[in-house]
């Protein structure tokens, strides 16, 4: 995951809820890890919508694309029956077709490529009175360079778990067929499973799994399934990656109940700074940030999701600090 020598202009989209807090704790550290970056802040999503009748233009996107990857905090569905997803939007609209999502935890490590594109979310779909249908748009093409994608992460672990419906599906024969050639090209050691049985074993046994490839709409499931089996949805991060342009965000939404109180777990944003970091060819800090988040868990610096009795600003404030530590 890198693009070096790129020059790092970052487009900032804090959006509602908890987003902006939980950015603002990620802002924090990547100055505190002496991040070279130049944020461009976008306002999108339900606030734009409030102020303009829009949640977000063409013209975001143009101004998007001249920046070369967007940190993301979260985006609350404004209250209108014509809104289309700003963070579908963007996914199409950048081709951001690689959604990353690593859980870890002490004893867990693995992660989840999700194609980000198609499948479920082709919005090829037509709702009558008496009828609805969504089309699950599977391609040669979408398959084959999310294959791809996952076997460059996975030829650096162990193996990877092809996660498939094809017993039923059979968009999912070809996402199989697709995977299981590109894994043998990379010669990468892979297995496959049903979705079903997969959503049983990543509760039952966590550890039989490295990195898991899957569909659009498996992986958005599986990935709130496994955010909870590491520990909740506030830990966790996920990188959106096209070949030219990538998205940083918590998989957590805007949660609006907890908005405003400065209570909402950071360590999502946070990690997802770090991921971009990494993107930017900047791994070693990647890598002391990440360090730091351990830190801060194990001494118990944490919000009130985890347990604990800290602000977002504190847990964000004391891995700010071990950083220099680390450095
Ligand atoms: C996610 C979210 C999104 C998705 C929503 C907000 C459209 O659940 O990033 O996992 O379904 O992909
Ligand atoms: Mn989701």
């Amino acid at each position: 995951m890198s693009c070096r020598g790129a020059e790092k202009r970052v487009a900032l989209v804090k959006g509602d809820g908890v987003g902006p807090e939980v950015i603002d704790g990620a802002l924090v550290v990547l100055e505190a890890a002496g991040a070279e970056l130049e944020f461009v802040p976008v306002e999108l999503g339900y606030s734009r919508w409030k102020r303009t009748g829009k949640a977000m233009a063409e013209e975001d996107i143009d101004l998007i694309k001249d920046c070369h990857s967007v940190l993301f905090g979260a985006i609350t569905t404004p209250p209108d029956p014509n809104y289309k997803s700003v963070l579908l939007s963007l996914r199409k609209g950048l081709d951001l077709y690689a959604n990353i999502r690593p859980f870890r935890t002490r004893d867990l490590d693995f992660v989840i490529v999700r194609e980000n594109t198609e499948g479920m979310y082709s919005g090829v779909e037509k709702l009558d009175e008496e009828e609805a249908t969504t089309l699950r748009v599977i391609t040669l093409r979408g398959s084959l360079r999310i294959a791809e994608r996952a076997c460059a992460i996975a030829s650096k672990r162990q193996k990877l778990t092809i996660v498939h419906k094809s017993n039923v599906l059979k968009s999912d024969t070809l996402f199989l067929r697709i995977c299981g050639e590109t894994a043998r090209r990379w010669d990468v050691p892979f297995d496959d499973m049903l979705v079903d049985a997969a959503a049983y074993n990543l509760v039952i046994n966590p550890k039989r799994f490295d990195v898991i490839v899957t569909t659009n709409l498996f992986g958005d499931i599986l990935s709130d399934e496994a955010a909870g089996i590491i520990g909740g949805l506030g830990l966790c991060p996920s990188a959106n990656l096209g070949d030219k342009y990538a998205l940083f965000e918590p998989i957590h939404g805007s949660a609006p109940d907890i908005a405003g109180r400065g209570v909402a777990n950071p360590i999502g944003a946070i990690r997802s700074a770090a991921m971009m970091l990494e993107w930017f060819g900047e791994a070693g800090k990647a890598k002391i940030i990440e360090e730091a988040v351990e830190w801060a868990l194990a001494q118990g610096i944490t919000t009130p999701d985890l347990g604990g009795s800290c602000s977002t600003k504190d847990v964000a404030e004391a891995i700010s600090k071990r950083l220099a530590w680390l450095d």
